[in-house]
């Protein structure tokens, strides 16, 4: 499926903001900002980026408000990436088409680069003068939380204790594990991008929040299946590496054909969700739409 409108309009508006915060260090250490740009600035959907401008874009709040949002989603998203491949996760050396970081780079910068990403995040969200104090804080309660224990560093937890063991996790676990591994970034780069809005209505956020935890989920269930069905050429990373891994999977665990199953329905549901919201929602629809039909 061809990338919508609204995620090319997000990739040609990141990059450059990508870009601008990736410029000083002092320089000694510029290899260190030499590894956090590989990291960034080559290939990636901005899928992450496009959720907080689509968020904000369907509440009409000016773009400019949500682009220390959009950097700061992408900045931890790609943190996540660099420390997910390392020898000691998932020991894959390729990532959007490009040597992984590691690779590139060594393991200690690859780590550094995810660490120093990561704080670079939250100073970006902080810095924004053009949000107010509240709206900053805001962001960076939910960003942090999307991230550590109670979202993608715990999931990846429970990932690496299932990967290569004898227990297979129920479907609950699996929908645990996929939630917050990766759901919680996606979820969170939604309401962020409604909090640089000032939404306040409690239908909209509860409707909103639906379509999150439904395209958070389906993402993931996505990216299991193009592990198994797709081709390295398009994925840009290495394909059938979870089975090879013994990693659960939803086909692993339910089979491919309920695995297409459950990505559909969550699809219905995202998309149900969005139904009483009275605003122009075609972006988050399309979005939704893309997160189930991509092909890499
Ligand atoms: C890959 O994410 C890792 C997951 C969380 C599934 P993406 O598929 O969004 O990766 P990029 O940013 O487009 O490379
Ligand atoms: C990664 O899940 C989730 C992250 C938090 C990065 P995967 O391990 O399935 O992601 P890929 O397939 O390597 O991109
Ligand atoms: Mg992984
Ligand atoms: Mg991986
Ligand atoms: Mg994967």
């Amino acid at each position: 499926m061809l990338a919508p409108d609204c995620l090319r309009a997000a990739q040609a508006r990141v990059l450059p903001q990508l870009e601008r915060h990736l410029k000083e260090a002092p320089t000694a250490a510029l290899r260190l900002l030499s590894a956090m740009s590989y990291a960034n600035l080559e290939g990636g959907k901005r899928l992450r980026a496009a959720l907080v401008y689509a968020a904000a874009q369907t509440l009409d709040a000016p773009l400019e408000h949500a682009d220390a949002a959009a950097v700061a989603v992408e900045f931890v998203h790609a943190y996540s990436l660099i420390h997910d491949d390392l020898p000691a996760m998932d020991d894959s050396p390729l990532r959007r088409g490009l040597a992984s970081c590691h690779i590139a780079y060594d393991e200690a910068t690859a780590i550094l680069a995810g660490d120093a990403l990561q704080a670079l995040a939250f100073e970006v969200l902080a810095n924004d003068e053009q949000l107010a104090i509240a709206t900053r804080l805001k962001l960076v309660q939910r960003l942090a939380k999307a991230s550590g224990l109670q979202g993608m560093a715990g999931g990846q937890m429970i990932d690496l204790i299932y990967t290569g063991s004898e227990q297979k996790p129920s479907l609950t676990q699996l929908q645990q594990m996929h939630r917050l591994k990766t759901g919680a970034l996606l979820e969170a780069s939604i309401l962020m991008g409604c909090d640089c809005a000032g939404l306040t209505d409690v239908l909209i956020t509860e409707a909103i929040t639906q379509y999150s935890q439904a395209l958070g989920l389906a993402y993931q269930i996505q990216d299991d299946i193009l592990d198994v069905v797709s081709l390295e050429s398009n994925l840009g990373k290495p394909q059938g590496r979870d089975a090879a891994l013994n990693k659960m999977t939803y086909p692993a665990v339910v089979g491919l054909d309920k695995a297409c199953e459950m990505r559909e329905a969550l699809y219905q549901q995202g998309m149900a969700a969005l139904k009483p919201i009275k605003l122009d929602t075609a972006p988050l629809q399309d979005l939704l739409a893309f997160v189930v039909r991509r092909k890499n």
